[in-house]
């Protein structure tokens, strides 16, 4: 796959991701799941964006039958591959070195017999798309979903107070860390260097309504609100 320039954070981000998976990402993925239930028994997922893979990990912990991890950064999937070997030698997680594009996800359901629609696809903290690139995206992965499988994203807030900080400016433990984050994205976006598009909670449900064409769309309730959790169910 050709590099891109504009994933050159990317790159520097999966030196350091592996200790960057604070308790707020793994309360991020508690919501979830909750949200979720039993309902990944068996089902095919996505994971767009699975970085190091951490979310796929536990979406097979959780049951699921086989996970497309998708990333279009080659050092994230090797970390990936690492985490998961086992998985990925016996076909239950398959990766996908690509950008994201609407055909994909009917491109990889040519590729099975065994399920005819994705039960599960999830963007955690990937879908840094503009809307007018992530809006066809996002309708062709509703298509490709089963009868009452999901369309999740979780994704930053765009507020930078909600985002660094608790309630009435406290500080959170994760203040520093987020504040820095942004400054470094940000910038990195400005110069061409990564994608960094955000959305306020308003402008997520808006965007995932317009997605949804019709289908419920509903906020998960999250412990924390530095991010907004929403899905859609086909
Ligand atoms: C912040 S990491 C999130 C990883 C994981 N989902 C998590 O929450 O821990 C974002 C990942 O999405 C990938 N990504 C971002 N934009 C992408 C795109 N347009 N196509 C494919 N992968 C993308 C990046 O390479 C990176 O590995």
């Amino acid at each position: 796959m050709k590099f891109e320039r504009r994933q050159l954070s990317w790159y520097v981000s999966a030196v350091l991701y592996r200790y960057s998976y604070i308790s707020l990402a793994h309360q991020l993925d508690e919501d979830l799941f909750a949200y979720l239930g039993d309902y990944l028994n068996g089902i095919l997922a996505a994971d767009c964006g699975c970085g190091p893979g951490q979310v796929t990990e536990k979406l097979l912990a959780h049951g699921v039958g086989r996970v497309y991890a998708i990333d279009h950064n080659a050092a994230m999937l090797r970390q990936l591959e690492v985490r998961v070997q086992q998985a990925v030698q016996e076909g239950r997680v398959l990766n996908v070195q690509s950008r994201f594009y609407p055909a994909l996800f009917s491109e990889l359901l040519t590729q099975t017999d065994f399920f005819s629609g994705f039960g599960l696809i999830l963007f955690k903290r990937s879908l840094y798309m503009p809307p007018e690139e992530a809006l066809p995206l996002l309708r062709a992965a509703v298509a490709s979903l089963i009868p009452g499988g999901k369309l999740v994203v979780i994704h930053g807030e765009r507020s930078l107070l909600q985002y660094a900080f608790l309630p009435d400016m406290k500080v959170a433990s994760y203040t520093l860390y987020h504040l820095i984050n942004r400054f470094f994205s940000r910038v990195g976006h400005a110069l061409g260097l990564g994608e960094y598009s955000l959305y306020t909670r308003q402008a997520l449900i808006d965007l995932l309504t317009q997605a949804a064409e019709g289908k419920p769309v509903e906020i998960i309730p999250s412990q924390q609100h530095a991010y907004n959790l929403v899905a859609i169910t086909a």
